[in-house]
């Protein structure tokens, strides 16, 4: 595939599982599966900087701000750290950090605990604020809640603190207390927990602290940062800090080679199996304070620590059945039904099967017993079969030739691994998947309409299609069960707003295939109406800037579907915005189309965003760092010396701010 198709691509796909795994609190994919999507791009990106972006997920850590809470910008940012999951890539940090300090060292080696992060302010020897990472620039203010967790002291013991510091660690929900909570809510009929670190972060939000005093969470802290800390090492001001009455964990060692670094993984990878919180991985840190601030950060992690993952744990069982799920655009996931099982802490009783080809190369067969792994103790997932096992009479799994839900046949293209349901009109999972798409909150964000909503609404007939919403009546929805007057109101309401939300947007509600949030704004910045848009082929569509032909292609064949075509011109009677807002399109030109323009530096005309904001409207593109690609450098006063430097070695053009404003009134 083009490089530069697959950076967009990879961009999408992990602003969408950030988006899964920290707002909605639901990943699709594993931890590890997460790491290697960001290091294919990371090194795309470094292969190829003509395409850089400043707000590629590279270049920032998820968030988990939520708007119930006030926010908080941090004093020091809270970054994560770098995963590594072999001894090889530990053993490449220390060589790493060996030959940057040419220096003796010690290593701190530390639980990594499988919770979810605060950042607690000591003024004077109370507590003053408790704040989430959230985006890791700004929090969530969750004082209130942080101060029922009994291990983390209000006020500090002892002498010696400094006046104002700040003290970061990972608040968790122990075992005991997570499935003693997951009974409750069995019980209750409420939705369960996942794993612990869901509970703890969920519970951290709740509105109500009493409730969140019931959920007995704990803490351990692992990380003091201030002006004044009393000791150059990391492990001493941890060891100060429990004499002030921090919960410190007692299984914090400091080691003076690597070999002593491999014990201590070597130790936990069993030892932390009977621990009663759960953990997932080793955290080693550079101990001395000194030698941590030589070494410095990357733009997203520390160089003086890094993350040690351990190895999923598997599990034996039996398949009892396979089922087949239909997704919004037509394919068709093997979802495995397991005889539960106990996994990392959870109960297990599906797991995916991700496609037929995985299915053949295990030569599953019904009633096999199984082996289940969680990659990142998120969805679990089948990796091989015990064969001596085999119970002889059970059948073997075969990929199903017709969908099962409509009956339509099914088709695999050319090379890929996935077999699709072509009944993109009639078959029921796939109009509920792109009504589903088109409400959720990147989209139209109806926010009163949810999955179970549409269920109903399509179950009982009131909505065949998308644009089938905006027909609908608050009088309509009264019948319906579980529907009482203010609910349909809502739904109306929240129906009616969406009149508002911009082109950019709803086209990429439409859910057309490869067109993410980035690409529609893109598009329709581009071709400003969705007739020009859909007037537009292949090739008009590759002349803008970042759309490749597979993008393309996907365009063209959308809107050459009459019901498409039919779709856009019901959803445009209805109100929905179909051009883009008049602010926008004001004084767009062409003047900087296909430059690459760096800004560097203080301004004194406009602010950096304006300056932005002006790049884009006349066709040009803002990119981060220097490099062979770039045009030219929109240069204000005291611009960073290594840009300049790169500049003066690659030879790219220094822009004033009255030269830019200039070429762009010529
Ligand atoms: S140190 C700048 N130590 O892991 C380094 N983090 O991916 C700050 N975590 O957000 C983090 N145990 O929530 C550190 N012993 C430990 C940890 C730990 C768990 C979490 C933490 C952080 C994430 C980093």
């Amino acid at each position: 595939m083009d490089p530069k198709e697959r950076i967009y691509e990879l961009r999408e796909l992990l602003h969408r599982h950030n988006y899964n795994y920290y707002i909605k609190n639901a990943p699709e994919i594993s931890d590890m599966e997460f790491d290697a999507l960001m290091r294919e791009l990371q090194d795309l990106e470094a292969q190829y900087p003509q395409y850089d972006d400043e707000n590629s997920p590279t270049r920032r850590v998820g968030s988990d701000l939520t708007k119930e809470f006030v926010q908080v910008a941090h004093k020091y940012p809270m970054l994560s750290l770098g995963n590594t999951y072999s001894k090889g890539e530990v053993a490449d940090f220390y060589e790493r950090v060996k030959r940057a300090l040419n220096d003796d060292f010690e290593i701190c080696c530390e639980l990594k605990f499988d919770g979810t992060s605060i950042s607690l302010t000591y003024v004077d020897g109370e507590l003053v604020r408790a704040v989430t990472r959230g985006d890791g620039e700004k929090g969530d203010d969750v004082t209130a809640n942080v101060k029922t967790i009994r291990s983390i002291p209000l006020r500090l013991s002892g002498s010696g603190y400094p006046r104002e510091f700040e003290i970061r660690g990972e608040v968790l929900m122990p075992w005991a207390v997570f499935e003693e909570l997951n009974r409750e809510r069995a019980e209750r009929d409420e939705p369960l927990f996942a794993n612990p670190r869901n509970a703890a972060s969920g519970t951290l939000k709740l509105q109500d602290s009493s409730v969140v005093a019931k959920r007995k969470l704990d803490a351990f802290l692992y990380y003091m940062l201030g002006e004044e800390l009393p000791a150059d090492g990391h492990y001493e001001n941890l060891q100060k800090a429990n004499e002030w009455g921090f919960k410190i964990s007692d299984t914090t060692r400091k080691c003076r080679t690597l070999d002593e670094v491999y014990q201590f993984i070597d130790h936990f990878d069993t030892a932390r199996k009977s621990l009663p919180y759960a953990t997932d991985g080793v955290v080693l840190k550079v101990n001395s304070i000194i030698q941590q601030r030589n070494l410095g950060y990357t733009s997203k992690s520390p160089r003086w620590a890094i993350a040690y993952k351990f190895q999923a744990e598997r599990a034996l069982t039996r398949l009892n059945e396979v089922t087949y799920q239909v997704g919004r655009t037509g394919v068709v996931t093997p979802v495995a039904n397991l005889d539960p099982v106990q996994l990392s802490g959870t109960i297990v009783k599906r797991a995916s099967l991700h496609n037929a080809d995985i299915i053949e190369k295990l030569d599953l067969h019904i009633a096999d017993m199984v082996y289940v792994e969680k990659g990142g103790e998120i969805i679990p997932k089948i990796t091989g079969v015990d064969t001596d096992a085999r119970f002889l009479l059970g059948e073997k799994v075969s990929f199903p030739t017709k969908c099962p839900v409509c009956g339509a046949a099914l088709v695999r293209s050319e090379g890929e691994a996935a077999h699709y349901c072509p009944n993109y009109s009639q078959c029921p999972p796939q109009i509920k998947g792109r009504i589903e798409h088109f409400v959720s909150r990147e989209a139209m964000n109806i926010e009163s309409i949810g999955p179970e909503t549409i269920e109903l609404l399509y179950n009982y007939g009131l909505i065949k299609n998308i644009s089938d919403l905006y027909t609908l009546e608050a009088c309509d929805l009264l019948f319906l069960p579980r529907m009482g007057a203010k609910s349909a109101e809502n739904i109306v309401s929240g129906i009616k707003e969406s009149l508002n939300v911009p082109f950019e947007r709803v086209l990429f509600a439409l859910g057309i295939r490869y067109v993410g949030a980035t690409v529609a704004k893109r598009l329709t910045r581009a071709f400003v109406t969705i007739e020009a848009l859909m007037a537009a082929d292949v090739q008009a569509l590759t002349a803008v800037d970042e759309i490749g032909e597979r993008i393309a292609g996907s365009v063209v064949d959308f809107f050459a579907r009459e019901d498409n075509r039919n779709l856009v011109a019901a959803l445009q009677a209805a109100g929905v915005r179909f051009v883009v807002d008049d602010e926008v399109v004001e004084g767009r030109t062409d003047k900087l189309l296909g430059k690459s323009i760096v800004i560097s530096g203080v301004f004194e005309k406009h602010s950096r965003d304006e300056y932005k904001a002006m790049i884009e409207k006349h066709g040009g593109k803002n990119v981060g760092s220097v490099s062979k690609a770039t045009t030219f450098i929109l240069a204000g006063a005291n611009m960073g010396p290594s840009k300049l430097e790169k500049a003066q070695k690659l030879g790219v053009q220094l822009v004033s701010e009255e030269e830019f404003l200039n070429m762009l009134q010529e």
